[in-house]
Formats: structure tokens, C-alpha cells, sequence
């Protein structure tokens, strides 16, 4: 079976080692930077013990991509922020993995905290119920607060805490996100620093979970 850089076993036949690179599919038009957008669409199936059997669909973001979007939201939130004291807030559990890595690209001086919300349960689908689980320990006021999601798909967990955080009298207050899905009918914010517009599909890895499963794959993948 082929090695992949970065330590994932993968067997991806009638491909080549490493076929989930491939692109099996036409690349939707880019409006931002070329690496927001998603174009891999391998029908494949991956076979990495870290699934427990379970089937993707398709790797969508593989280690590599995602180390280079990362380290260049880093230096787009270095560049975006005048002096003052930057909270970065990372919204736990999701963007565990994104927030180490995002903190290390940040070229100058931050405080980290986070908050944990919980929505979705075992579902795969919204359930509008965001409820908050941890409080951030940090004071706020007079702060640039910028809090980090790992992925928006309806917006309401973030419109609640968003809401939350305005009372807190921040000094400004944005959003990064890793993964945008576009299909946030409902997000009253916009998304300053989005990482990927990522596909309408229920994604794993990377901090993302489904059912508490999958979040320390180093790459994310889209569930069968
Ligand atoms: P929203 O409130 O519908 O925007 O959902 C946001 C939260 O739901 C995220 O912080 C994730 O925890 C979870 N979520 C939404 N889409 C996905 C997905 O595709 N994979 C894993 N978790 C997701
Ligand atoms: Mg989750």
C-alpha cells in the first residue's frame, strides 16, 4: 500500500499513489484566492485505520493545502490588525487543530482563549440549538477579539455567540473561518477570513468530527 507524506496509508485503486490529488471534476470559478476553492472530486475509496472502515467519499483538502491556506491566513491576520491587544478565540471542539496551527502563523504578539458550544449532537444536520458550554476566562472589553470557527454551514452558532461577544464591549470583533460552506442563510455577520469555500457536504477531519469520530485526520475527507 502507498505511504502518503504526512502518514496516511491509502489504497486508491486504478489511481496513482497518491490519486486523491487528481481531479476527477471541472474547478468551480474562483472569486478569491485560488486555494479557497475545492476541485478534488476522486471517486476512491481511502482505506486509513484511522476511519475504522468507515468510507469517504473523496479527500477534499489534503495536508499539504491546507498547511499552505493556513499559513497564508496567518499572514493576511498579521497584516489585518493595527496595535492593540488581538484575543484570538477559538471555538472549541471543532477548531482545536486550526487554532494551533493558525496561532503559530501569526506573526505578532496575541492571547488565546476559547469557548465551547455545543449544537449538533450526533446529527448531521443543524438542529438550531446552540448552547453554551464554556465561558472564555479572559476579559473581552477593549480587546480585538477574532474568533475562530472550523466550519460555518447554517451560521447560527455563530449569530449566537456573536451576539454573546458584542456585549462584551470588544474593541472590534470578526470571524475566521477554516471552512465556509456558502449556505448560511442565516449568519447576520459576514466572515472576514475564510480559509476554504468548502463543498455543501458533511465533512470529517482536521478538528472536524462526526459524532465525536474522525476529528485527528490530518486531512479533511467528505463522508459517504
Ligand atoms: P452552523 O451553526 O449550522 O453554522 O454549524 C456550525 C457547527 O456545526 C460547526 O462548528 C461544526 O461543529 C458543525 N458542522 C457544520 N457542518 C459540519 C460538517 O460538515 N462537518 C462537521 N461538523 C459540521
Ligand atoms: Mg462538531
Amino acid at each position: 500500500m502507498p505511504r502518503l507524506e504526512g502518514g496516511g496509508w491509502w489504497s486508491l485503486p486504478g489511481t496513482r499513489s497518491c490519486g486523491f490529488l487528481e481531479c476527477a471534476a471541472a474547478p468551480r470559478q474562483p472569486s478569491g484566492p485560488a486555494d479557497r476553492w475545492c476541485c478534488i472530486t476522486v471517486n476512491a475509496t481511502t482505506t486509513d485505520p484511522r476511519l475504522d472502515g468507515r468510507p469517504v467519499k473523496r479527500i477534499v483538502y489534503d495536508p499539504e493545502r491546507i498547511a499552505r491556506r493556513v499559513r497564508d491566513l496567518g499572514a493576511e491576520i498579521t497584516a489585518a490588525y493595527p496595535d492593540g491587544t488581538l484575543l484570538v478565540l477559538g471555538l472549541l471542539k471543532g477548531s482545536f487543530i486550526f487554532v494551533g496551527d493558525l496561532v503559530r502563523q501569526i506573526e505578532r504578539p496575541i492571547q488565546i482563549d476559547f469557548l465551547v458550544a455545543s449544537s449538533y449532537g450526533h446529527a448531521t444536520t443543524s438542529s438550531g440549538d446552540v448552547r453554551l458550554v464554556y465561558d472564555p476566562e479572559t476579559k473581552l472589553e477593549g480587546k480585538h477579539i477574532l474568533l475562530v470557527e472550523d466550519i460555518v454551514d447554517s451560521g447560527r452558532t455563530l449569530n449566537r455567540l456573536m451576539d454573546l461577544l458584542s456585549t462584551r464591549r470588544p474593541q472590534s470583533l470578526e470571524i475566521c473561518a477554516l471552512l465556509h460552506k456558502r449556505t448560511a442563510t442565516h449568519l447576520r455577520y459576514p466572515v472576514r477570513f475564510v480559509g476554504f469555500d468548502a463543498p455543501n457536504e458533511f465533512l470529517v477531519g482536521y478538528g472536524l468530527d462526526h459524532a465525536e469520530n474522525f476529528r485527528h485526520l490530518p486531512y479533511i475527507a467528505s463522508l459517504q
